[in-house]
């Protein structure tokens, strides 16, 4: 075991990553763990998604050395630390798992609970929830005090923070090791308490969600309200395109949870939410929600 000196006392270094889902997040957690020189393991229970996430990589790697942001050597290092595959075993000697799945708890739960029986003694399990209880996910494990949320945003590569949310048992020096772990990688940490949707999903989801009632009640279509957005409240992006990034399917995960949780139906979801996810138009990455991308 390697121990560096910090703050809260001995905390174990991070020299091996484990990702596990390599769809829209963990293939951004992935990128920014290997070019900032960690070695990293990318898993996921669907074999196309993890060759689809190592030709896209490569893709944008390729388009970096075009813009002279990067030489083939440092390329050919990133796919060196990178090793990608569908068996959770060879997360076996990693420190640290970074578990971006489904956001589902019961699913979480249980690959969580399977990951603690994997992994080192030591192995700190992060879920890249965007919601959900960490103190519930942490339960599930054999190592509640090493669990937390490491909560990146989309896409991972350009967006610099990472929600830190430790659950009620977790301990200083997890919390500690994973926002020195957020710095290394390039981005910024902020500590929240444990409350659903934590700082940025409280705030950004019902935002989106009062977004898609506008256009649900016909009261502008999506390039309207999108623009009116940008234009008017000067976001990057409009609501609706910012839910088809994201995934309808997750917004609306996130909208039943809160109206579960806080017991409020100020949190109801849009019907245009629900009838999107019945369609199976879930946006940028089902080509298809507010807008089609397969034009
Ligand atoms: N993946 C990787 N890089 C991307 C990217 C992507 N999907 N989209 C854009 N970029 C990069 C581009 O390559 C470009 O990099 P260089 O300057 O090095 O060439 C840079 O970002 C700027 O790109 P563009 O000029 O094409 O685009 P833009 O200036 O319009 O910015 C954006 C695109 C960063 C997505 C911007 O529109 C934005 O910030 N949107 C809001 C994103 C946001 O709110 N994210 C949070 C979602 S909520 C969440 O993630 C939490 C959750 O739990 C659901
Ligand atoms: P996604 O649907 O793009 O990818 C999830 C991946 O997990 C899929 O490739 C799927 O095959 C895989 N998977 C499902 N069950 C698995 C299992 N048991 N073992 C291994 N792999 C499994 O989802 P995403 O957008 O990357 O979201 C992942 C997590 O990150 C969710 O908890 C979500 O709420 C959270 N999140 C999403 C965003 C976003 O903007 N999309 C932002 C921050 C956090």
């Amino acid at each position: 075991m390697n121990y560096v000196e910090f703050k809260g006392g001995n905390c174990l270094e991070i020299k091996k990553i484990g990702v596990l889902g390599a769809g829209t997040m963990g293939m951004g957690i992935a990128q920014v763990s290997v070019e900032a020189g960690y070695s990293v393991v990318l898993i996921d229970v669907v074999p196309e998604i993890v060759g689809k996430a190592v030709i896209r990589l490569n893709q944008v790697w390729a388009k970096a050395i075009e813009k002279g942001k990067v030489t083939a050597e440092t390329v050919a290092n990133f796919n060196a630390l990178l090793v990608s595959g569908t068996d959770i075993n060879d997360f076996k000697d990693v420190d640290i798992v970074i578990e971006a799945i489904v956001e589902d708890i019961d699913i979480k739960k249980k690959v969580q609970k399977q990951l603690g029986e994997i992994c080192k003694n030591d192995t700190i399990l992060a879920t890249n929830t965007s919601a959900l209880s960490i103190t519930e996910i942490a339960a599930a494990t054999n190592r509640p005090n090493k669990v937390l949320g490491m909560h990146f945003f989309n896409p991972v590569p350009v967006m610099k923070l990472v929600e830190v949310i430790p659950g009620v048992v977790t301990t200083d020096n997890t919390a500690q090791v994973v926002m020195e772990l957020s710095r290394k990688i390039g981005k910024e940490p902020v500590l929240a308490k444990e409350s659903p949707g934590f700082i940025v999903n409280r705030i950004l989801v019902p935002y989106m969600n009062e977004a898609a009632n506008v256009y649900q009640e016909g009261i502008a279509s999506a390039e309207e309200i999108d623009k009116a957005m940008k234009l008017g409240a000067g976001m990057p992006m409009g609501p609706l395109a910012l839910a088809d990034m994201v995934g309808i399917d997750i917004v609306l995960a996130v909208c039943e949870f809160f109206v579960k949780e806080f017991a409020d139906s100020k949190y109801r979801p849009s019907l245009a939410f629900r009838q999107k996810v019945r369609a199976g138009h879930l946006g940028v990455k089902t080509g298809r929600g507010f807008y089609d991308y397969n034009m």
